[in-house]
């Protein structure tokens, strides 16, 4: 059975207000497609994260304490997924061979350790379990020539090389708490793995369903 590995910002999971029936919709999506693939998924830190981060960098914490933080954060959130995704697992693994270790169809997990984001975690189980596809379901519709956020006039692009956006972008660990679209090291495992990575909107579920289906979609494909 071939694998999948879906990493989900912590913004997607936990936005601004409760949106019950994404959640359902959500599992039942992953539960579907569970009988074709064996799914991996990374769960982000998203705001709290980012709160916990910002609060101990003003008391002076150092780097590795508050990278800490946000992972504590990723695993309160995968620990929410596990609970409304049957058939996935209960306990939350550690690290990522831990997680190949597990036999449920379904994985959840965090972050692992100080010095990445979770789309790292994603990238290394990727390349460990030879996925078939490596999907990060961010809060934008993929990857965009400068923050859509920030910039009214972002365009997005349809495909790029890992080596285009590592040119951009860098390979290094910025910061606890970093928000740039995908982190650095993990671009340079995208690279050096030739992991066929598709960027999407996490909320917008037909787009994922849509990349499951190797259909057309709304989004980013990162290909050599
Ligand atoms: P995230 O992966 O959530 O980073 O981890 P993010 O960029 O904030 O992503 P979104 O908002 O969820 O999409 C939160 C923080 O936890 C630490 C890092 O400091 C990261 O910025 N972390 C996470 C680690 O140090 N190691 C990990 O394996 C995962």
């Amino acid at each position: 059975m071939e694998n999948i590995v879906i990493s989900i910002g912590g913004s997607v999971i936990l936005s601004k207000d409760i949106d019950v029936q994404y959640y359902k919709k959500f599992a039942k999506l992953i539960e579907k497609f569970s009988k074709d693939y064996k799914i991996y998924i990374i769960v982000g830190g998203g705001k709290p994260a980012r709160k916990y981060i910002q609060l101990g960098r003003k008391l002076g914490l150092n780097e590795k304490t508050l990278d800490d933080f946000g992972i504590i954060i990723t695993r309160i959130n995968a620990k929410l997924l596990t609970n409304i995704i049957n058939t996935s697992n209960t306990k939350i693994p550690t690290t990522t061979n831990k997680a190949i270790k597990m036999r449920n169809k379904i994985i959840i997990m965090g972050g692992t350790t100080p010095g990445h984001s979770t789309d790292y975690v994603g990238s290394e189980l990727a390349s460990k379990t030879k996925s078939e596809k490596f999907i990060i379901a961010t809060n934008v519709d993929g990857v965009y020539d400068k923050d859509p956020n920030k910039n009214n006039d972002a365009k997005q692009i349809k495909e790029i090389t890992p080596e285009k956006l590592i040119k951009k972008y860098g390979i290094s660990w910025k910061s606890a708490g970093s928000n740039v679209v995908i982190d650095g090291p993990a671009l340079k495992e995208i690279q050096n793995n030739e992991i066929l990575t598709y960027v999407l909107n996490g909320k917008k579920l037909a787009e994922l369903e849509k990349v499951l289906q190797d259909k057309k979609f709304n989004g980013t494909v990162i290909k050599k």
